[in-house]
């Protein structure tokens, strides 16, 4: 297996960690198939972080798959397995990224008496063993090692400095300290890297790592209290997605450094330009809409309202501007192509915002731009963004939406009819609704023979005026399993159908996967 030096070991900048793929993936309605993770860690690849957490190889046939593909698409960033301490997860994790050509494995297991009493039902003498063990069982075919204390934040600090010693020992060569249930103050967060770093042998000769998330809206805070307290990795997620209330915030925190780089002192390596497409794109594929007033990425980031700010901006900039949006991919101007557009100028534009050309059907993008031209008078980059990641979900479909008839009056009920190929097969059903969304979606569970919870249903208009592109994302539960779907079309009844159909594809994927095993993933 391929060696990995500390090449950077030293260098004073802070390592972009993406567990997107992982942390993120594991709240509800985030799931991805292989196919999006790979467009995924291609955009973060563009995006230049410097590790790429692919998933937990040993958890389902189908992460292991995931982790090996992503591991064989990307050459840049490390790419790693998270494992816990048994030997089987090591094996399987070292197997599923021997094609990387930076390899790397991240071994965790909890070292708070709350999780060793409740959870792994372990002595701290069993922790620190299995913990040692397993760093040097990885260490005996690969360099690049991570070490976590999973519920760092909540662990007794001397505890911690006995298993950090022993690890580094063993070849560790990253130690994580994660605020695994978000529970920790910057100032406390802060101290206890300082604690860390003084009392560990050898703390200087390891990066110290920060992985926070933002049950109390702290994740990004704490992560900054860690870096300046020498942590010179922080963990994160594109967008902040994550279990329960997300995990720190690519974004923002690689925008703190590089605007407070007067306080920080450090910064990262992200090619900020690549923030935006990376934010619309896990949007996009998860079907999950970037909240108006997410910092940085969402729409009103950079929109001034008031009268009195207006004036100011317009005066100059930066009198209420802290961040310029073109440093964050955000196009100066957003009407960018139109019928009169060419094939060329499309696929440049696609490049510019992020897509994967290659793994698309260009030709069909091209054709849907131009019939999407003909409808709208002007066609915005997300429209554009929307089009193509419409395409990319209709690829693998187990069901597709073939034809769609939905009638309304204020005196009768709206009814749909709706078409859908099932396996290759034509299947068609019509149902009345309390809406035409409602009709349309009952004569859908009809031909799919599936009655799932619609657990959310939202709409939104990607972009300006009534003629605008319609996206909407819809979460079903079934059977326990929560997936989300997204769609978009100028026509919003359209749009939900496609969602929903999205939506059912993932389910049908995910039934046939093998399950995960019941297990307490972090
Ligand atoms: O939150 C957590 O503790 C984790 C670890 C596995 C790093 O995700
Ligand atoms: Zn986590």
């Amino acid at each position: 297996m391929a060696e990995n030096t500390a090449e950077h070991a030293d260098a004073d900048y802070v390592r972009i960690f993406d567990t997107t793929l992982r942390d993120g993936e594991q709240s509800p309605g985030c799931t991805m198939n292989v196919e999006e993770k790979i467009a995924i860690a291609r955009q973060l690849e563009r995006l230049n972080v410097d590790i790429i957490e692919a998933g937990f190889a040993a958890s389902s046939p189908g992460d292991f798959e995931s982790v090996r593909r992503v591991a064989d698409a990307v050459r840049g960033p490390v790419v790693l397995s998270l494992s816990r301490t048994r030997e089987e997860d090591v094996d399987q994790a070292l197997r599923s990224v021997d094609k990387a050509s930076r390899p790397g494995i991240h071994i965790f297991i909890a070292t708070s008496d709350i999780h060793l009493k409740y959870k792994l039902n372990m002595t701290r003498e069993d922790v620190l063993d299995a913990a040692t063990w397993a760093v040097a069982r990885a260490k005996k075919h690969l360099d690049y090692i991570e070490f976590s204390c999973e519920d760092a934040s909540r662990s007794d600090w001397d505890f911690m400095v006995k298993v950090c010693t022993e690890v580094i020992r063993a070849g560790a060569r990253v130690i994580n300290l994660p605020d695994t249930t978000g529970h920790a103050i910057p100032e406390e967060f802060g101290r206890m890297f300082a604690y860390m770093r003084e009392r560990v042998p050898g703390a200087d000769k390891i990066i110290w790592s920060a992985h926070c998330h933002n049950d109390l809206g702290l994740a990004v805070a704490n992560s900054l209290a860690a870096v300046k307290n020498g942590a010179r990795q922080v963990e994160c997620t594109i967008n902040g997605i994550g279990e329960r209330a997300g995990n720190c915030a690519m974004e923002e925190v690689v925008m703190a450094l590089k605007t407070r780089h007067d306080l920080m002192g450090v910064q990262s390596r992200i090619n900020t330009r690549q923030i935006y497409p990376a934010s619309r794109l896990l949007s996009q594929v998860i079907g999950q809409p970037v909240p108006a007033n997410k910092p940085i990425v969402g729409d009103n980031a950079f929109a001034h309202e008031a009268g009195i700010h207006q004036d100011g901006v317009l005066k100059y900039k930066l009198t209420y501007e802290i961040m310029k949006p073109e440093d964050i991919g955000i196009p100066s101007n957003k009407l960018v192509l139109g019928k009169h557009s060419g094939r060329h100028a499309f696929a440049d534009r696609l490049k510019h915002l992020g897509v994967d050309i290659e793994s698309i059907d260009l030709n069909k993008a091209f054709a849907e731009f131009k019939a999407l031209c003909d409808k709208k008078k002007v066609v915005y980059d997300d429209d554009i963004l929307a089009l193509v990641t419409e395409e990319a979900r209709r690829t693998t479909d187990h069901y597709e939406l073939i034809d769609l008839h939905v009638s309304s009056a204020s005196n009768s009920m709206p009814h749909a009819r709706v078409a859908l190929r099932v396996a290759g097969e034509e299947i068609r059903a019509e149902a009345d609704g309390d809406g035409m969304v409602d009709a349309c979606y009952k004569a859908i569970y009809k031909i799919a023979g599936v009655q799932p919870a619609l657990e959310r249903y939202a709409v939104k208009a990607i972009t300006g005026g009534t003629d605008a592109l319609g996206e909407v994302s819809c979460l079903l539960r079934e059977n326990g399993m929560t997936v989300a779907g997204a769609g978009a079309h100028s026509d919003i009844v359209m749009a939900s159908a496609l969602a929903l159909v999205n939506a059912l594809n993932r389910l049908k994927g995910r039934s046939t996967m093998p399950l995960k095993p019941t297990m307490d993933v972090p």
